[in-house]
């Protein structure tokens, strides 16, 4: 019996030992998730379970470093070093820059963040005269994130019937065009933004099975 296992209460540790198949935690805010995922990968590790073979993904980075930390005290340096465990978007840029060449991006490809995104999204409104009021880069970035968010590419944006009559409507018609070519200056400059770690991730494992087959492979264990 492994002792940590002492730290938790009966419901944690039902959460925590039982490993086989998918298991769902529904638990309010303070109650001890963050506690059961830490103890849930210790507890594989201590299984024997390669931790080549987890992937834990969190939503800030701040809980990445604290569930690396604990787990570093629980079973080691070693152990916890081969983890992959951080957000959506550390984990999904670390796959993106192993297989970048299957969607056309060098592995070193830069990440733009929110300034750069906006100062790119500035320099195409002014090239295209379009009214900076109107075509507020801040507010840009935002539609052009929410269509990435629904797995909307420029080129369906362009193409939805739905879409265009609701820009038309709003007199804001050349969101699809500052879109297309946003995105074209991103791939000519070999960047993504923090919204293609996620849209790109989801083309890569749709469009390559072979990639998608080596993950389904490597991670036994996922962890959310
Ligand atoms: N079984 C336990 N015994 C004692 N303390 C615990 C136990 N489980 C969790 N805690 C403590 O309670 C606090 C909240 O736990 P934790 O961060 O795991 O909760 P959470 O559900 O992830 O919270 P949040 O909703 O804020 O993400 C932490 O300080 C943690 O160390
Ligand atoms: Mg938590």
């Amino acid at each position: 019996m492994v002792d940590f296992l002492k730290q938790l209460n009966d419901s944690q540790r039902d959460a925590v030992t039982q490993i086989d198949g998918p298991v769902m935690v529904i638990a309010g805010a303070g109650s001890g998730k963050t506690r059961v995922l830490t103890y849930r990968i210790a507890y594989l590790l201590s299984k024997n379970v390669d931790p080549f073979n987890i992937l834990a993904l969190t939503f800030t980075n701040k809980a990445a470093r604290e569930m690396k930390e604990r787990i570093a005290l629980l079973v080691g340096e070693g152990k916890a070093r081969s983890l992959w465990m951080g957000t959506f978007h550390s984990i999904f840029a670390k796959i993106l820059r192993i297989e970048s060449e299957k969607l056309g991006f060098p592995s070193n490809f830069t990440i733009y963040d929110t300034d750069d995104s906006k100062r790119l999204l500035k320099s195409i409104i002014k090239e295209q005269s379009l009214d900076d009021k109107t075509y507020q880069p801040g507010y840009v970035l935002g539609r052009i994130s929410n269509a990435k968010n629904n797995l909307i590419g420029a080129r369906e944006y362009n193409e939805d019937y739905e879409i265009q009559s609701a820009d038309a409507a709003a007199r804001k018609p050349k969101l699809g065009l500052i879109y297309s070519l946003y995105q074209q200056r991103l791939i000519k400059a070999s960047a993504m933004d923090f919204d293609d770690l996620l849209f790109n991730t989801n083309v890569l494992l749709r469009d390559h099975v072979d990639v998608l087959y080596k993950y389904q492979q490597k991670f036994h264990f996922i962890l959310v």
